[in-house]
């Protein structure tokens, strides 16, 4: 596991994933908690020998698998560590019958006041042949004022493999913090993202993690919603 420390009380470890034969990378954020608790956002594939980095953070506490896309180590994350709470989202028991979920984050909410979330509604990404809803919880970190997105917006740039870059610019986000064409195309109700952004956006942010590319340092807010202007064809005033 490469644990990077992004600043007090936040952590992130990359891991390559591939995605229709491209490497996209995917991205875990380890929140620890006031009281030692730690949340794992988004699980990459955890094995027994990652256990000694975890624990020496905090008490591994929530698992959280943030849309209906990122589940697929969930279930070994839980294995790890069966006294934490596996939090999934609205439909992914549906699609996950297997994963033994403890609760949802179906509504917004916080985890101890320092760790706020809210649905991200509307948003779904057009997956050739269909179109299908993300149900994504967004994420903020009140202390280090960061927000945490796993597939509502993408970063990609110079740090991609070419063909990652290739399909970003075909795709319309190459070097923009933004989501690319595929949801663009897949989302049908745009009042609905406009009204979750909305909310997100006053949220005082300034860093952002992603799932899927480089992570923001500063002004994250300011490029948020300019992608999302470019995303819901209009400005956001
Ligand atoms: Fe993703």
């Amino acid at each position: 596991m490469n644990l990077i420390s992004i600043t007090e009380n936040l952590w992130a470890t990359p891991q390559p994933l591939q995605f229709f034969g491209l490497e996209i990378g995917t991205r875990m954020t380890i929140v620890r908690l006031g009281n030692g608790d730690l949340v794992l956002i988004s699980p990459i594939h955890l094995r027994e020998s990652d256990r000694p980095q975890l624990d020496a953070l905090g008490t591994v506490r929530h698992i959280i698998a943030p849309n209906l896309f990122h589940h697929l180590f969930a279930g070994q994350a839980q294995a790890l560590y069966p006294e934490a709470t596996l939090w999934g989202i609205e439909g992914l028991a549906e699609k996950r019958s297997d994963l033994q979920l403890d609760g949802l984050l179906n509504q917004a909410g916080s985890f101890e006041g320092e760790l706020d979330y809210v649905p991200f509604e509307g948003f779904a990404a057009w997956i050739p042949p269909r179109i299908v809803a993300a149900n994504e919880t967004v994420f903020f970190h009140r202390p280090s004022r960061t927000l945490i997105v796993t597939d509502t917006a993408f970063n990609f740039g110079e740090g991609d493999t070419l063909g990652t870059q290739l399909a970003a610019r075909v795709l319309g986000s190459y070097n923009q913090l933004r989501p690319t064409r595929l949801e663009k195309w897949g989302t049908r109700d745009k009042d609905a993202v406009e009204r979750s952004l909305r909310r997100v956006l006053n949220w005082d942010f300034d860093r952002i993690i992603l799932t899927h590319g480089a992570i923001v340092e500063s002004e994250g807010k300011a490029k948020l919603k300019e992608g999302y202007e470019w995303f819901l064809g209009r400005s956001l005033v």
